[in-house]
């Protein structure tokens, strides 16, 4: 009896555990950053200069990411990390900004384009 009592409000818990677990994935209200390993980071450092939405707008791969940062290092005034923050700071990028399959917009059918300007000069000489 005094078992059951004690595992009622954890049992309780957990029902209301699960569907926060599953639901998406949590945004920092103030920059939409998600809220993963390593955020605070990012949000820390990359919402300095610009707004956090040219970061959270953009994706790409691991390098590209690092690339971008020796850009911003190279011309723009960011600072150097500690070896661990960048890797902290990549590896939230690549994880949650990562390449986008579908980010491209698939091409019209040829009914839905204007005639081709440059067709047109290649079949008359
Ligand atoms: C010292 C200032 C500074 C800091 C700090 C900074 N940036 Fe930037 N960043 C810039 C500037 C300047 C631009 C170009 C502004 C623009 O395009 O409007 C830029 C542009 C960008 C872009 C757009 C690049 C593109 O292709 O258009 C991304 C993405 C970006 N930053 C990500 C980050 C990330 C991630 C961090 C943290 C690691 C960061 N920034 C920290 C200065 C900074």
């Amino acid at each position: 009896m005094k078992i059951t009592i004690a595992l009622r409000p954890a049992l309780l818990a957990l029902a209301l555990l699960v569907p926060l677990g599953a639901a998406a994935q949590e945004t920092d209200p103030e920059t939409g950053l998600v809220k993963a390993e390593g955020w605070q980071v990012v949000k820390a450092n990359c919402t300095v200069c610009h707004s956090a939405k040219l970061v959270t707008q953009n994706s790409g791969s691991r390098n590209h990411w690092q690339y971008l940062i020796r850009w911003m290092q190279d011309t723009q005034g960011l600072w150097q990390f500690r070896p661990e923050m960048e890797a902290t700071i990549l590896d939230y990028l690549a994880e949650h900004y990562g390449p986008k399959a579908g980010a491209r917009r698939a091409p019209l059918p040829p009914d839905q384009l204007p005639p081709n300007p440059y067709k047109q000069a290649d079949s008359s000489g």
